[in-house]
């Protein structure tokens, strides 16, 4: 059974109530600090993410995403130090390596590239987490719910 039939009516309507998830795996050093300075700077953006703070962005594992895929996100965001800028030497180009190849393989089981993102925050930009947070919500929401790979249907 489908999760969401675009031809049911009253998929329909709940697809415009619908609010995207997002789950956004933050470096401890940068990005969540670039997230509290946001929120200490009250500036506004959507409340469409569920926040897991980890030591650097190299720790995600690519299972983490697919994980998340599977138990309701509608879209994952993992957000580190700008290049140059890890605090553990070359952690975040090892994660820009390892999701170059995640999203290509996403990509090849038919998951919209917009469900995964990635970008780089560093402490001082919080206005920039608030963009990026609301770009990919946007993008997220313009892909719709997601279906693939998702574990448990829900109706
Ligand atoms: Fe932030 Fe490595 S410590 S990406």
């Amino acid at each position: 059974m489908e999760r969401n039939d675009p031809n049911n009516a009253e998929d329909q309507s709940q697809n415009q109530q619908w609010q995207p998830k997002i789950v956004a795996f933050l470096c401890h050093w940068c990005s969540y600090a670039g997230a509290d300075l946001a929120g200490i700077s009250r500036i506004q953006y959507p409340p469409n993410i569920r926040v897991i703070r980890v030591p650097c962005s190299s720790r995600v594992n690519p299972l983490h995403i697919i994980k998340a895929l599977q138990h309701g996100a509608d879209g994952v965001l993992v957000s580190g130090c700008h290049p140059g800028d890890c605090h553990y030497g070359s952690g975040n180009y090892l994660a820009r390596r390892k999701f170059a190849l995640l999203k290509r393989f996403l990509e090849f089981i038919g998951i919209e590239p917009g469900r995964v993102q990635f970008s780089w925050v560093s402490a001082a930009e919080g206005q920039k987490f608030a963009s990026v947070i609301e770009e990919v919500v946007e993008d997220v929401r313009k892909l719709g719910p997601a279906r693939r790979l998702v574990k448990n249907l829900m109706k």
